[in-house]
């Protein structure tokens, strides 16, 4: 679907009634694209805080600056060394040590010059610690804190910068961050904004010394409703980064599922996810796949959704039924088949596909949030139990995204959907699809139990 609007107020006399009359412009959002660099200028390493920091040890040096200095970045110390003109790419705070109430003021002060220098597409990262476990009252409310500032960071950034927290739990440490902070620095996270992501130790330990190009070789990744949208994107993505697919769509949907399957060398599996013989089916394929040569772990993404949008008082049974059979049950019934066949091992990953509407509740979707609520509650409690076999359990939570799905949204509230988000737009299936792939990589083996908004910081679910 097309943001008409978008692109009229990025010609030359739309900007300029846009910018006479206050609307809003969106900016182009920087994208991954292969062999562009990592950031679009350096990234400048603060610190922050008068306790202790994760990263700041004598022995380590300064981990957070080598972390981002291996991802490929140009990382400085010092905003005077940075030269005149130069915009920044990034600017990441370790914040580990952001103990007392002055050190907000600290923080704060520190990061308005830096901010005033980003670039375009740029990067407001601070790493904190997960305040739930710190035993010191003030340092768990300054941590928390740092919630309110990052969140209040995105809604002021502009030129499509975005800004975001990652919290450590105490036995997590540079090898857990590495992969989610090289994700949300990269342009791969170009619509997630505003978002907290905690980061526990890894739930399997070799997974998050694999890196490298293709970080998903040696998976097989389900993505149900393939055929389309969202779930034709994330099948793109994973296949790029190295995983065998499995494309599954309804059987009315084959055509465009065979496309889809095709254009990633992977397979199509018709099947619909409601269907009484679906877990059976799917698990029986892919023992197949997983016998295949290289193939070790599993990504499932419980992508197929529907909406059957009314108001609570005229929402029928039939209705409530359709929306948490294909959303809720389905991701729930075949989670735990494919766990009892044994086939959710080390490394292996469950992504599910939420909603902001799910977290926030939206006008006429009581059955479509109930399930989309349904699956962060599927994930958390999927999170413990999946650990123990060193696998991961998360969402993703998307916005307004550029789909057959919002194209059905009447056109007034699609232009209200995209514009009150802090990136002004919708987003694109890639970026949803950019999240997942994160998730299911090895090196997000500490992120497990979150759920993540691909949202451009929308209003609502915010
Ligand atoms: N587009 C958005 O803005 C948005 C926002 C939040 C969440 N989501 C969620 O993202 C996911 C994908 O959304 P989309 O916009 O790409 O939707 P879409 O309607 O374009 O595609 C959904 C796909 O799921 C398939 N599907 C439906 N029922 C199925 C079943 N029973 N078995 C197998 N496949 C089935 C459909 O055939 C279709 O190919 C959904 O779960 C949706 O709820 C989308």
């Amino acid at each position: 679907m097309r943001d008409v609007y978008a692109e009229l107020v990025r010609t030359a006399p739309g900007a300029a009634v846009a910018r006479r009359l206050g609307l809003p412009r969106p900016a182009v959002l920087r994208r991954s694209e292969p062999g562009a660099p990592l950031l679009g200028g350096p990234a400048l390493v603060l610190a922050a805080g008068s306790g202790a920091s994760v990263f700041r040890t004598r022995e380590a040096g300064d981990a957070l600056a080598s972390l981002l200095a291996r991802a490929g970045a140009d990382a400085q110390l010092d905003l005077a060394a940075v030269p005149e003109g130069t915009r920044l790419g990034a600017v990441v705070v370790d914040a580990t040590g952001v103990t007392r109430t002055p050190d907000l003021t600290a923080l704060g002060l520190a990061l308005g010059p830096a901010v005033r220098r980003l670039g375009a597409s740029a990067r407001v990262l601070l790493v904190g610690r997960t305040p739930a476990h710190l035993d010191d009252v003030e340092a768990a409310a300054v941590q928390q804190g740092l919630e309110g500032l990052v969140r209040t960071v995105g809604k002021e950034l502009r030129a499509g910068a975005t800004a975001g927290l990652l919290r450590l739990a105490p036995d997590a440490g540079p090898a857990e961050l590495d992969g989610p902070l090289r994700f949300l620095v990269s342009a791969r996270s170009a619509f997630v904004d505003g978002q907290v992501v905690d980061v526990a130790a890894a739930v399997h330990d070799d997974d998050v010394r694999r890196a490298g190009e293709q970080p998903l070789s040696g998976a097989v990744a389900v993505v149900t409703g393939a055929a389309r949208g969202i779930g034709r994107a994330t099948a793109q993505v994973l296949a790029r980064q190295g995983a065998h697919v499995v494309a599954v769509d309804v059987p009315a949907a084959s055509g465009d599922l065979a496309r889809t399957a095709n254009g990633v060398r992977g397979q199509a599996l018709a099947l619909d996810v409601t269907a009484p013989d679906a877990p059976h089916r799917l698990v029986e394929h892919l023992r197949r796949a997983l016998d295949g040569p290289g193939a070790d772990r599993l990504v499932v993404v419980h992508n197929a959704g529907i909406t059957r949008d009314r108001l609570l008082v005229n929402l029928d049974a039939a209705r409530w039924e359709a929306v948490l059979g294909v959303n809720l049950a389905a991701p729930l019934r075949l989670t735990e088949a494919l766990l009892d066949a044994g086939l959710l091992g080390a490394g292996a990953r469950v992504v599910g596909v939420s909603s902001t509407s799910g977290l926030a509740g939206n006008r006429g979707q009581a059955n479509y949030a109930a399930s989309k609520a349904g699956v962060a509650g599927m994930v958390r409690a999927l999170a413990p139990r999946l650990g123990q076999v060193g696998a991961t359990a998360n969402a993703v939570a998307p916005g307004f995204i550029e789909t057959e799905m919002t194209a059905k949204i009447p056109p007034l509230l699609r232009q209200l959907g995209r514009r009150t988000a802090s990136l002004q737009q919708g987003g694109l299936p890639v970026d949803v699809a950019e999240a997942v792939a994160w998730l299911a990589e090895p090196a997000s083996a500490g992120v497990t139990g979150q759920v993540v908004r691909v949202c451009g910081q929308a209003l609502v679910g915010a």
